[in-house]
């Protein structure tokens, strides 16, 4: 099937099962039946809008953390009371888009931030739902590129401003707190850090109930990590059961924003071989991605298993390599695959999630097209780009 995609649509692809998506946004509801809950992908993983729409459709919300994600997101037809706009760092502008789109809620990440929006949803007339990013200081255990959780971080806030911050936005009469966020990492194996999180943050919620600032939304951000190369992974019955364990007797929307764990192992990124390399001391397969398509091997070392079609037998150590012009641009070290020839297929597996949305177009490489599978049928839902496209605003400035 990868083969006819290839010859079909031409290398480097991404290629996204739209019912693995379905099936894993079905499991988090299933795990989280037990409350309110509102599932807000974080668009960040994937911002196709074939795949936000899919995911729409299916009754998600949507994580954003940039006006044009927000966009994006009321583009393919998401509620406005189910958008969510987070970030540490949103330009005036953004804020006052997203407020006068009257979204569900804007994350704050510092005091200065609020004033900002205190000031401009003054300016527009409105009063401003808006929510806190606690940063609880617990360790995710995960890659330090990825761990946001920690003082050390640039996120959130302490638990001691956040409550500062609440008591004035409770006293301000253009912010509305309504909501509480953490999110403390990505690509996280471990339940405990989720489990210490959700009780420093509950334990604010019912420090603010006494003073009668009433919070609706209890977002435990995303961060559930996915097998990428046989890891146990965190059963999600357990993983709700420990943030419901420190909600007893909180009236609150069980709100959470994944964005890995619900598209991450539906993609998979196909490219073909060029050429075998061998120096005598070390192999190479060259192929025609890159790490401008696919960044995660050389950003954080991230593991991406690899599968040849077309070869099979003759194993030995490689590294898979692509055409870009730094040692970085790498899709696997010392990985053993068969002797492979020109124009066999390898499929980069558990590439739906941070790929794509990562991508650039350095060595002036044109950004790749996207395939969705819908019940085992094809549809495009990127085209490739072309030269045009890559130089288009710079040309009309020449
Ligand atoms: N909410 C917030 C506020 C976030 O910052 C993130 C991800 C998420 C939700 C979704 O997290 P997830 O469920 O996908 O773990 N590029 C990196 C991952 C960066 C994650 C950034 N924040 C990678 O390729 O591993």
């Amino acid at each position: 099937m990868y083969k006819d995609l290839a010859n079909k649509y031409g290398t480097p692809l991404y290629v996204y099962d739209f019912n693995h998506i379905e099936k894993q946004f079905i499991k988090l509801k299933e795990a989280f039946k037990a409350r309110k809950s509102l599932v807000c992908y974080a668009v960040k993983a994937n911002s196709n809008l074939s795949v936000l729409k899919h995911l729409k459709d299916l009754g998600a919300g949507c994580d954003c953390v940039s006006i044009g994600e927000v966009k994006r997101a009321l583009h393919v037809g998401v509620a406005r009371y189910k958008i969510i706009f987070s970030g540490v760092g949103k330009r005036d502008d953004e804020i006052r888009e997203a407020l006068k789109e009257d979204i569900l809620m804007i994350n704050l990440e510092s005091e200065e931030e609020m004033g900002r929006v205190e000031l401009i949803a003054k300016e527009l007339g409105i009063k401003a739902r808006i929510s806190i990013r606690v940063n609880p200081n617990i360790d995710a255990k995960t890659h330090p590129y990825i761990s946001t959780g920690l003082h050390d971080n640039k996120f959130g806030v302490d638990v001691d401003n956040a409550k500062r911050m609440y008591i004035k936005a409770k006293n301000s009469e253009n912010l509305i707190p309504v909501g509480i966020h953490f999110h403390i990492g990505s690509q996280i194996t471990e339940l405990e850090p989720f489990r210490e999180a959700a009780k420093v943050v509950s334990d604010l919620v019912r420090n603010l109930q006494s003073l009668k600032i009433d919070i609706k939304f209890f977002d435990v951000g995303g961060g559930v990590g996915i097998d990428y190369e046989g890891e146990e992974t965190i059963n999600l019955y357990d993983y709700s059961q420990a943030i419901f364990e420190n909600l007893t007797g909180l009236d609150v929307t069980l709100t959470c924003e994944p964005g890995r764990f619900l598209v991450g192992n539906s993609g998979v990124f196909l490219t073909k071989v060029l050429y075998e390399k061998n120096n005598g001391k070390k192999r190479f397969v060259i192929v025609d991605g890159a790490m401008n398509d696919l960044g995660r091997p050389s950003l954080y070392g991230a593991y991406h298993d690899i599968e040849v079609i077309g070869s099979e037998g003759n194993e030995s150590k490689t590294d898979v390599v692509g055409p870009v012009c730094e040692s970085t641009d790498f899709f696997a070290k010392d990985r053993v695959l068969p002797l492979t020839k020109h124009d066999d297929l390898l499929v980069i597996k558990s590439a739906g999630a941070y790929c794509f949305t990562m991508s650039s177009n350095y060595n002036t490489r044109a950004r790749v097209a996207e395939v969705a599978l819908i019940d085992g049928k094809d549809k495009l839902i990127r085209e490739r780009d072309n030269f045009e496209d890559m130089i288009k605003n710079e040309a009309k400035c020449i």
